[in-house]
C-alpha cells in the first residue's frame, strides 16, 4: 500500500519567487476582481491565517493557494498539497497525519503525514469537502490546538504549517444536509477568496490566450498564431471548464496540425448556442470517465450475451454469474430491449 505519489507528484519547484507567481501577468492583472484578490493576499502576507478559496475547477484555485504561500513569510518552506478527492477515504487520515508501524493491516512502517511534511510551510487541502466527518472532526482539533497524532499513535506531535483550503462546492449547501461541519467551515472560512469563473472576467481570456499560445508554441517549437477572428469568437465563448479549458484548447491548438479548424469549430458551435455552447473540452474528472468506461463495457458485454442466448435472461444470468434479478436490474438500467419489443 502506497501513498507516496501524492507528495513527490505535487510538490512545487522550491523556492518560487513570490514575484513570479504573485504578479505573473496572467494571474491577477487582467481584471478588478483578480486584482482584488491580489490584494487580500498581499494584506494578508504577514498572518497565517487559514485560507478558504472557493470557485469553480479550473478557475485557478490551485495558482492562488501557491501564490498565497508565496507571498507569505513561509514561502521557503514547503508547500504541500492534498487532494482530499483523491485518496480513498480509509487513506486519507494516515495521509494527512501519518501511522505508526503496526496501526492497520499493511504499515509495515511508521510513515509521517503531509501536516509532518508541511511544517514551517504551507498545506493545501484542496476539495475539502471530500473530507469524511471524522476526518473534518481531528481537522478541527488540529487547527484548534496545533496538534495531532498518528494514526495509531499515542504521543502528540506539535504542527506549525498553515492551511489552505480550497472548494468548488457549495459548502453551506453541504451543512445544511449535515455532510460538512458548521464548525469547522468557521475555523476555515477566516479568510475567504471567490474566484469568478472566467466567463465572468471576459477581458482576461485574450492575455491569457496569448499566454498558453507563446507558452505551448515555445513548449513544442511551434509558430502558431490565432486570427483576430477566433480570438474574437474566444473572448465569448462560455468556457465552462474556465481557465483549464482554455488551456487545454491551446495546447490543441499548437499540436495539431488542423488545430485552428478544431478550434474554430468548436467555438462556433458554441457562439451558435448548441449544446457545445456549455460543454467543455473535457468535462469529466478520470474517475468518472473510469465509471462510464465501466458502464459501457457492460453493457456491452450484456448486449453480446443476451444476443447469443436468445435473451434467454436465466442463462444469461449463469454466463454473466449475477443473480437474476440483478441481470433484469442491469437490463432495465442499460435500456436494453429484446428484439421482438424494438422499433424496426
Ligand atoms: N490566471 C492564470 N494564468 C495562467 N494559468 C492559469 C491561470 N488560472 C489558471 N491557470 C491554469 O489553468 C489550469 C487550472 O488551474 P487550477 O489552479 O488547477 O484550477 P482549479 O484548482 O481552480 O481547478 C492550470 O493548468 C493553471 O496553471
Ligand atoms: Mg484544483
Amino acid at each position: 500500500m502506497s501513498v507516496d505519489h501524492i507528495e513527490s507528484a505535487d510538490r512545487p519547484p522550491a523556492q518560487q519567487d513570490v514575484k513570479d507567481v504573485v504578479s505573473h501577468p496572467p494571474l491577477f492583472d487582467g481584471h478588478p476582481r483578480m486584482r482584488a484578490i491580489r490584494s487580500v493576499i498581499e494584506s494578508i502576507a504577514d498572518t497565517d491565517t487559514t485560507v478558504l478559496i472557493r470557485g469553480e475547477s479550473g478557475v485557478g484555485k490551485d495558482l492562488i493557494a501557491r501564490a498565497v504561500h508565496a507571498a507569505s513569510a513561509r514561502h521557503a518552506g514547503p508547500f504541500i498539497k492534498v487532494n482530499c478527492a483523491a485518496i480513498p477515504q480509509g487513506l486519507l487520515e494516515s495521509e494527512l497525519f501519518g501511522h505508526e508501524k503496526g496501526a492497520f493491516t499493511g504499515a509495515h512502517r511508521r510513515k509521517p503525514g503531509q501536516f509532518e511534511y508541511a511544517n514551517k510551510g504551507t498545506i493545501y487541502l484542496d476539495e475539502i469537502a471530500e473530507l469524511p466527518l471524522a476526518l473534518q472532526a481531528k481537522l478541527l482539533h488540529v487547527l484548534q490546538d496545533f496538534r495531532f497524532s498518528r494514526v495509531g499513535g499515542n504521543g502528540l506531535l506539535d504542527v506549525d504549517a498553515r492551511v489552505v483550503a480550497a472548494t468548488n462546492r457549495d459548502l453551506e449547501e453541504a451543512m445544511t444536509r449535515g455532510e460538512f461541519r458548521e464548525d469547522l467551515y468557521y475555523r476555515l472560512n477566516v479568510v475567504e477568496i471567490r474566484v469568478p469563473p472566467l466567463r465572468e472576467r471576459r477581458e482576461e481570456i485574450p492575455g491569457l490566450a496569448s499566454w498558453f499560445l507563446a507558452k505551448f508554441n515555445a513548449q513544442y517549437g511551434r509558430q502558431k498564431q490565432l486570427l483576430p477572428e477566433t480570438m474574437a469568437r474566444l473572448t465569448e465563448y462560455s468556457w465552462s471548464g474556465n481557465v483549464r479549458e482554455l488551456e487545454n484548447m491551446m495546447r490543441r491548438l499548437v499540436v495539431l496540425t488542423d488545430g485552428e479548424q478544431a478550434v474554430e469549430a468548436l467555438v462556433t458551435r458554441g457562439r451558435n448556442g448548441h449544446a457545445a455552447a456549455t460543454r467543455p473540452l473535457v468535462t469529466e474528472g478520470l474517475r468518472e470517465i473510469a465509471r462510464r468506461g465501466a458502464r459501457e463495457a457492460e453493457r456491452k458485454a450484456l448486449e453480446e450475451v443476451l444476443e447469443h442466448v436468445r435473451w434467454n435472461r436465466a442463462e444469461a444470468s449463469r454466463i454473466l454469474k449475477v443473480s437474476y434479478k440483478t441481470l433484469l436490474n442491469k437490463i432495465c438500467e442499460c435500456g436494453l430491449k429484446p428484439p421482438a419489443h424494438r422499433a424496426r
